[in-house]
């Protein structure tokens, strides 16, 4: 498969950045290729211009879109699936990530109707919208107060939504006081980039 992976993290020392080499290593091994959009790497700008929330806002779609948001949507294109991978913070995706939705996700391309009410989507559907994610609670914790079913709305139901026939997330947390967890979560990150294919039409 052709798998785009959506990174974000500062910081190539980071309990994140091992997941992610970690899971490259088990997409590797299972032979996909992969395409990566490294947003802090690439000093991706998320903050919307006035030119392009008038473009969103009043959806304008005749309007050109910025060339580094055109990228992120050939990416788009060309995968069969997308896999994000980022720290919990604040209960949610970084906002560098969120931005990437504001900006990538652009009206007619994600989302959009014509004048006649029809959807107006041309983003690819993808086969499989993975969600990765590390966090400083436990698991147990994020599922009990309902942080962790809040974060599955957001990015599951809302922003991969309609856009992906097969969606997973899958939280790594408990990273702040216990070490042990943190060899079995990169271990779990290869066998799942491992065995991607295997997610498809699996549970979300
Ligand atoms: C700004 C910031 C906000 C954070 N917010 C949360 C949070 O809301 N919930 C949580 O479980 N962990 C939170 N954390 C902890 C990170 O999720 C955790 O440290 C990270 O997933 C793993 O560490 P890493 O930065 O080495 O990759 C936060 C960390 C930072 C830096």
């Amino acid at each position: 498969m052709n798998v785009l992976v959506v990174y974000c993290h500062p910081s190539k020392e980071s309990f994140t950045y091992r997941i992610f080499e970690s899971f490259l290593k088990g997409l590797s091994t299972a032979n996909h290729s992969v395409v990566v959009s490294d947003l802090y790497s690439m000093n991706f700008q998320t903050d919307m211009s006035l030119e392009e929330y008038n473009r969103e806002g009043f959806a304008c779609i005749e309007k050109p879109l910025s060339d580094d948001v055109c990228i992120e949507q050939q990416k788009i294109q060309q995968a069969d699936s997308i896999v994000f991978i980022y720290p919990v913070w604040w209960s949610d995706c970084p906002a560098k990530l969120k931005g990437w939705f504001d900006r990538v996700y652009s009206v007619g391309f994600a989302y959009g109707y014509d004048a006649q009410g029809h959807k107006q989507i041309k983003m690819k559907r993808q086969k499989l919208g993975l969600v990765l994610c590390t966090a400083g609670h436990s698991n147990e914790f994020l599922l009990q107060t309902g942080i962790a079913e809040s974060m599955r709305k957001v990015m599951i139901d809302d922003r991969l939504g309609p856009r992906f026939e097969s969606k997973q997330m899958h939280l790594f947390g408990g990273t702040i006081n216990v070490n042990e967890v943190m060899d079995q979560h990169i271990h779990k990150a290869y066998e799942i980039g491992a065995n991607l294919d295997g997610l498809i039409n699996g549970i979300d």
